[in-house]
């Protein structure tokens, strides 16, 4: 049997898509598309669990999505791009999973608890919500995923994917089930503009890629940087600096960038200096990607084609992985 080279990601459609997307895990997608078997599914199903009640939102967003996709470089000639709500077998290998994972051990899903604080929601967790790790367990073994290039945030997503993988295998005496890894981003995680560890929707503190040019100036000025740098003249911090871990995500000149962060270490160099050189590296950027999604906003009829195309070969692979697994079980009738 030839390598498995398998690449499951995926993201929740709750709006555009923005640069911590981009330095987690879609700088990657476009990379390995072209040594890897790549699959890359808009978990709209996922999205509605902490958004039941608005499926509009979802709706809508599942094309931005796409479009954000399409405008970095993402191509469906390479890459299989898929919905998340059209492959039943998703949802039917999610019931069988449910079976191998305790209720303690959800509780205690680093992520989950740290989004269960970021949203509010108190004792009210939906239950849907509380699985959603199960369901992004389907998600990666119904395409066999060997890899799963992700931001730091998702690595107890795959701890628990191998856990399940590694139980259900042995409990039903197969190898049906292939154990997934994660591939890395260079940059662990892109921090908020407001300084908050994550960037983030929920978070209210996002440069999104399709942001215009005028938004993503007002959001630079605005960003947080070292609190303690108040005169031009004062030594600055570089380290948890976001306008500094911007420029190290994005700046391509790092020997100008080198030289930059010393200046600002020894003082001397104000904010609005490395904040004029952060905008211009951004719009360098970001550009190309803007002018790419106006071309494919023109023909969206052509975009949802794109989609049901990859629609339509992904439920051939999760729906193979299905039968194996119910074969695995014995329970084929
Ligand atoms: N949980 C991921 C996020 O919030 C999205 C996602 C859903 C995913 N299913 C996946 C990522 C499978 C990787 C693999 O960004």
């Amino acid at each position: 049997m030839a390598e498995n080279k398998n690449i499951l990601t995926g993201d929740r459609p709750t709006g555009p898509l923005h640069l911590g997307h981009f330095v987690g895990s879609l700088a990657n997608r476009v990379k390995l598309q072209d040594t890897h078997k790549q699959y890359v599914m808009i978990a709209d199903m996922q999205a509605l669990t902490d958004h039941a009640d608005e499926p509009e939102l979802i709706k809508s967003s599942v094309l931005e999505v796409a479009l954000d996709y399409l405008s970095i470089g993402i191509d469906p000639k390479k890459t299989v791009i898929f919905i998340q709500s059209l492959i039943p077998a998703i949802s039917e290998l999610t019931m069988y999973y449910l079976n191998l994972v305790t209720w303690n051990r959800l509780k205690h899903n680093p992520t989950v608890k740290v989004e269960i604080r970021q949203k509010g929601f108190k004792d009210q967790v939906p239950a849907g919500f509380m699985i959603y790790p199960i369901s992004q367990a389907a998600d990666i073994t119904a395409f066999k995923a060997k890899y799963v290039p992700v931001g730091d945030d998702q690595i107890p997503m795959i701890e628990q994917t191998v856990e399940i993988v590694r139980k259900f295998n042995r409990t039903y005496n197969t190898s049906a089930l292939v154990e997934p890894e994660t591939i890395s981003p260079a940059i662990a995680r892109l921090p908020g503009i407001d300084g908050q560890a994550k960037m983030s929707k929920t978070l209210n503190n996002a440069i999104y890629l399709s942001d215009p040019k005028e938004v993503v100036e007002k959001k630079v000025k605005k960003m947080y940087t070292d609190p303690n740098h108040l005169r031009i003249e004062d030594p600055g911090k570089v380290e948890g600096n976001p306008v500094f871990t911007y420029l190290d995500a994005f700046d391509p000149d790092k020997e100008k960038l080198q030289s930059m962060k010393d200046h600002y270490q020894r003082g001397g160099l104000g904010d609005m200096v490395v904040k004029k050189r952060l905008l211009e590296v951004l719009e360098k950027f970001l550009s190309p990607i803007r002018k790419k999604r106006k071309e494919y906003e023109k023909d969206k009829t052509a975009v949802l084609q794109m989609l049901k195309k990859g629609t339509d070969q992904a439920n051939l692979v999760a729906n193979q992985t299905l039968k194996e697994v119910k074969q695995a079980m014995g329970i084929v009738y």
